[in-house]
């Protein structure tokens, strides 16, 4: 695990303090987070979760109607409803810290910790759920690790300014606890 700060020892499941999960399409973000909010006594909410929420319609609808465009206006303003949440960890889409100022957003106001993957972890886990990510809509199979290479060039360098950096290889159901211990 690397970090960009000193983790805050007063950080802890009753704080009020919530983690943003940020990284790439497959990275286990909801999975890991309902996982770690269940055995830290925590919330847990999924940002496309809200975005579908509020629209009335589902991710692919969202694209299909207003494109990526009116999407990332969704996802930001649904971003900011978190304000008002408190001990949440709150899986992001893999493209929310790069639109906007969304990821310094997220540094002000909890702890951001990047589920970091190499390129061939995250094809082998986006194939099983493709149809649900529209960013992957007219991709050949051979065309989805280059694109995942080129998207997570692009995107690294925002998602490597998170607090906390993790290897996804390397978590289990206690890294959670291992993250906001005060000696971690
Ligand atoms: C996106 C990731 C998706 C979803 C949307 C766009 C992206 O979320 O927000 O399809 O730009 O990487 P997951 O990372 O949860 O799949």
């Amino acid at each position: 695990m690397t970090g960009n700060n000193q983790f805050p020892s007063s950080s802890s499941n009753s704080t009020g303090v919530n983690f943003f999960l940020i990284g790439f399409m497959g990275s286990g973000k909801t999975y890991w987070g309902k996982k770690w909010a269940a055995a830290n006594q925590l919330d847990f909410i999924d940002l496309d979760d809200v975005i579908e929420k509020n629209a009335g319609k589902t991710i692919v609808e969202i694209f299909e109607t207003g494109g990526e465009a009116w999407f990332r206006e969704l996802e930001a303003a649904a971003l900011r409803e978190c304000a008002f949440l408190q001990n949440t960890i709150i899986a992001c889409g893999g493209g929310a810290p790069c639109f906007f100022d969304n990821m310094q957003w997220m540094n002000a106001h909890g702890i951001t910790i990047y589920l970091s993957a190499t390129p061939e972890q995250l094809r082998d886990r986006v194939f099983l759920e493709r149809e649900k990510r529209p960013l992957f809509n007219n991709l050949q199979d051979a065309a989805v690790l280059d694109f995942i290479r080129k998207k997570l060039q692009e995107r690294k360098a925002i998602y490597n300014t998170a607090r906390l950096v993790v290897q996804t290889d390397r978590l289990t159901e206690n890294s959670f606890q291992e993250f906001i211990s005060p000696n971690s």
